[in-house]
């Protein structure tokens, strides 16, 4: 079954700037093939590396900006994150496990990562007030 990622302002961490990456980073998830195709799937992942390290790095800052208190853990998070996209980059994707095994990657982290962790910058950054206008 297709990787579907659909946005909803559940998501939403209140600053239309990141919301608007983490909608482009759905775009991407959302090309990850059905099927073993080995050059779409190398790009894709090729894609959602550069894109979300990128992205790392300007809610690093951001969360830096604001004195976000678990910024060092978050930052271990994408780390991990980034380190896990390049380790698939070198598999094979000579069976369906592989493929599926990807696709549930990309779910757990990029949706999870969203709705749990990225929540917690929102939720310190509403407890001091909201977002600063950028
Ligand atoms: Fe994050």
């Amino acid at each position: 079954m297709a990787v579907e990622f659909i946005w909803d302002d559940l998501y939403s961490v209140g600053r239309a700037d990141i919301d608007d990456q983490h909608k482009s980073i759905f775009s991407i998830a959302n090309t990850v093939p059905d099927t073993l195709d080995k050059g779409m799937l190398n790009y894709t992942i090729m894609r959602l590396y550069l894109y979300t390290t990128d992205h790392f790095s300007a809610e690093e800052q951001m969360m830096k900006d604001i004195g976000f208190p678990k910024l060092e853990y978050h930052k271990a998070l994408h780390d991990e994150l980034t380190a896990r996209l390049q380790m698939i980059s070198t598999e094979l994707f000579d069976d369906l496990d592989s493929l599926a095994r990807f696709k549930e990657f990309v779910h757990k982290w990029i949706v999870g990562h969203i709705l749990t962790h990225d929540m917690e910058y929102f939720e310190f950054a509403r407890s001091q007030g909201g977002w600063k206008p950028v």
